[in-house]
């Protein structure tokens, strides 16, 4: 497909907070063919309506909504979204949007290699596959699939497709594959793709999440720097760039200063924060003094050069900086990973609201929004799961396999 020229973003509606909505996470299924223990753990699921999934030009027509707001960061998620049907067509419909700046897809990799091509001439710019392990028989205890070399088959058409910016992510749970992390690191490296590992998180669905599972930022620097030697934190504002083209920060950055000087960045939103006058901030600009916003990984290099990631979304959490808001497979939209209930907005497209009813609701929601999910879980006394079964089973919007990862 043709480049489309891209028009300037749309002028960002700020919450309560002063954070602009600049990224939607469109689940595009609630149907996994992994059953990761971290997020699927469960014999059996309660799934959405099919009559209720929100068709190609439905995703569309919002999405359309949300970039005149001023979002232009899109990716699809799922569930596993190869598993939707033409999914391409979608990335097709997308791409053709010039507010979109940026048109990315996490999976899990399952069936990459019969897609890529197509997704990526449809017009698909980034795209991250979840991959925890390098062991077949953990990739088997830990997704109930024998299908580790499927993923690498993935991996390797994405690549041959011309996909070229890739990233890997990669949870890490203590006493499971904490010991992989150097391994996952050259896996990375041999198949040029940026590895982020990911704290386990207590979001819906991760019934069996226990504190004690999390292998926490501080753990992974330490490993890393164990085997290669002093880890260099990048500038906070230091804008994304591939692997190979990286600056880093110009001093050396101890493990412990790196860890440091992020906490100082990551406090609460501050007690009583507001947005300023009409509520807005021009295109391009921070609220936060932050530049764009590059939540939720933290990068750093190795001595040789190679970048990482870590999105500690546990221990450090990123609300203050969190741009992002999710629609789920049949249209609800969320304004935190953590939100126990979210807006019908797909009631209101087939009740035959205009664009313009949907997007004053739409704005009125995200300027009231106080949201700060994984900041409050960290300052609970006593951490357990975030939804018991029960409310998961009630409201099967609180499973992360339906809201995205
Ligand atoms: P890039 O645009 O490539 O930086 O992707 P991303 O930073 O949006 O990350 P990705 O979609 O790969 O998500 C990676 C992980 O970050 C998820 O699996 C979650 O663990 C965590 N994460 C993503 N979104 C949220 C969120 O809204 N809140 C919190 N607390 N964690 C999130
Ligand atoms: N904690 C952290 N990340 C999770 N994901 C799913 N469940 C969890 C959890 N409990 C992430 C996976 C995958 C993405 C789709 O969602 O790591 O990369
Ligand atoms: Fe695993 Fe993602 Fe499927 Fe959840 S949705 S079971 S994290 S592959």
């Amino acid at each position: 497909m043709l480049p489309i020229p891209k028009i300037e973003s749309a002028t960002a509606i700020l919450d309560a907070f002063a954070r602009p909505l600049r990224s939607l996470r469109i689940s595009v299924t609630d149907r996994c063919n992994l059953r990761c223990q971290y997020c699927m753990p469960e014999k059996d699921y309660i799934w959405l309506d099919r009559r209720e999934i929100l068709s190609f030009e439905e995703i569309a027509e919002l999405t359309a909504v949300f970039t005149r707001l001023g979002v232009d960061k899109i990716r699809l998620t799922g569930g596993e979204p190869l598993l939707r049907q033409n999914l391409d067509h979608l990335v097709r419909m997308l791409a053709r949007n010039p507010q979109i700046h940026d048109l990315a897809l996490t999976t899990n990799g399952m069936l990459l290699a019969q897609q890529a091509r197509a997704l990526r001439e449809a017009g698909l710019a980034r795209l991250t596959v979840s991959l925890d392990t390098l062991r077949p028989e953990r990739f088997r205890a830990l997704t109930q699939r024998d299908a580790l070399d499927q993923v690498r088959d993935g991996l390797r058409a994405a690549h041959a497709a011309g996909l070229t910016r890739r990233k890997i992510n990669s949870l890490s749970i203590r006493d499971f594959n904490h010991d992989e992390i150097s391994d996952l690191i050259e896996f990375g490296r041999e198949t040029g793709s940026e590895v982020r590992f990911i704290e386990y998180m207590d979001v819906g669905g991760a019934t069996r999440w226990t504190a004690d599972k999390v292998f926490p930022r501080a753990a992974i620097l330490e490993t890393l720097k164990q085997r290669y030697g002093p880890v260099q934190a990048l500038d906070d504002l230091a804008p994304e760039k591939s692997s190979s083209e990286q600056k880093s920060s110009s001093e050396k950055t101890g493990v412990g200063d790196a860890i440091n000087a992020r906490s100082r960045a990551r406090q609460a939103p501050p007690e009583g924060a507001h947005n300023g006058g009409d509520g807005t901030e021009h295109a391009g600009r921070s609220s936060n003094g932050r530049g764009t916003a590059k939540a939720p990984a933290d990068r750093y290099l190795l001595p040789d050069g190679t970048a990482f990631g870590i999105i500690s979304s546990t221990t450090q959490p990123f609300c203050r900086t969190c741009d992002r808001a999710r629609l789920t497979p049949d249209g609800v939209w969320l304004l935190c990973l953590y939100a126990k209930e979210g807006l019908d907005l797909k009631r209101l497209l087939r009740g035959g609201a205009s664009s313009e009813q949907i997007a004053r609701t739409i704005a009125e929601a995200w300027r009231a929004r106080i949201d700060r999910g994984a900041e409050e879980r960290l300052h609970m006394a006593s951490r357990g799961v975030l939804f018991q079964i029960e409310d998961l089973r009630r409201d099967p919007h609180r499973e992360m396999h339906t809201r995205g990862g």
